[in-house]
């Protein structure tokens, strides 16, 4: 999968990217990461990618021309399957929209600044716009790396073992269950009988109900 950021903070995504799974996902050619910095499309020799609001209030607007100039040129190197606004106002980020991007190809993202971007590109260039959360960040930068770490982390092949994106919290609707390590007796504090059993059916028995309790205790809407 290849994924284009569009920003004019390409230094604030330099970092998310270069460890951990990120890393590795990129090291082993399943996810590339490129960051575009905007003012490559500027409007004039300054820099220029935003300007006053049209109807007058503070806050300047990102300008649609070197978006679209931006989106157009590199729409011409490959077609994206989806182009991404990160914004308070899009739909709320969860794992099945996750799992849905992390079967795409190639996604371009756009990081809005400032009062947003002038509106004509949601319009004509956006096909999908996605919140973090119901709290307003001061640019789509960090949403963004959010964005890209979920679905990277669900390319086949990334995690080591397969298996484990599959028993991650909301893969099922259900949050995960508690895990334990060693040492087996800390501090007083033991570990449940039940994992130090060996008995593999009754462990899996007694996760999912682990599972299951803590749902309904800290996410009951998650159960309906
Ligand atoms: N840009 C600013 N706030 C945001 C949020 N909550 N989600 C996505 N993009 C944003």
């Amino acid at each position: 999968m290849r994924i284009d950021i569009l920003t004019v903070l390409p230094e604030l995504l330099k970092s998310p990217f270069e460890h951990s799974i990120m890393k590795r996902a990129q090291e082993k050619g399943l996810l590339e990461v490129h960051v575009h910095h905007l003012r490559k499309w500027a409007v004039n020799e300054y820099g220029q990618v935003d300007d006053y609001q049209y109807g007058g209030g503070a806050g300047m607007v990102m300008m649609p021309e070197p978006l679209a100039k931006a989106i157009e040129e590199l729409s011409k190197e490959r077609k994206y399957d989806e182009i991404i606004f990160l914004t308070p106002d899009g739909e709320t980020l969860n794992q099945k929209i996750s799992n849905t991007l992390s079967l795409k190809e190639n996604i371009l993202m756009i990081c809005g600044h400032y009062k947003g971007i002038d509106d004509r590109i949601r319009q004509h260039f956006v096909t999908r716009e996605i919140s973090i959360g119901d709290y307003v960040l001061s640019g789509g930068e960090l949403a963004a790396a959010v964005l890209v770490d979920s679905i990277g982390r669900l390319l086949p092949g990334v995690l080591n073992d397969e298996t484990s994106a599959l028993f991650d919290s909301f893969q099922d609707n259900l949050l995960a269950p508690p895990v334990y390590t060693r040492p087996e007796d800390f501090r007083g504090w033991k570990v449940p009988d039940i994992l130090m059993n060996g008995d593999h059916k009754k462990i899996e028995e007694w996760r999912h109900e682990q599972s299951l309790q803590r749902t309904s205790e800290r996410r009951p809407g998650l159960l309906d």
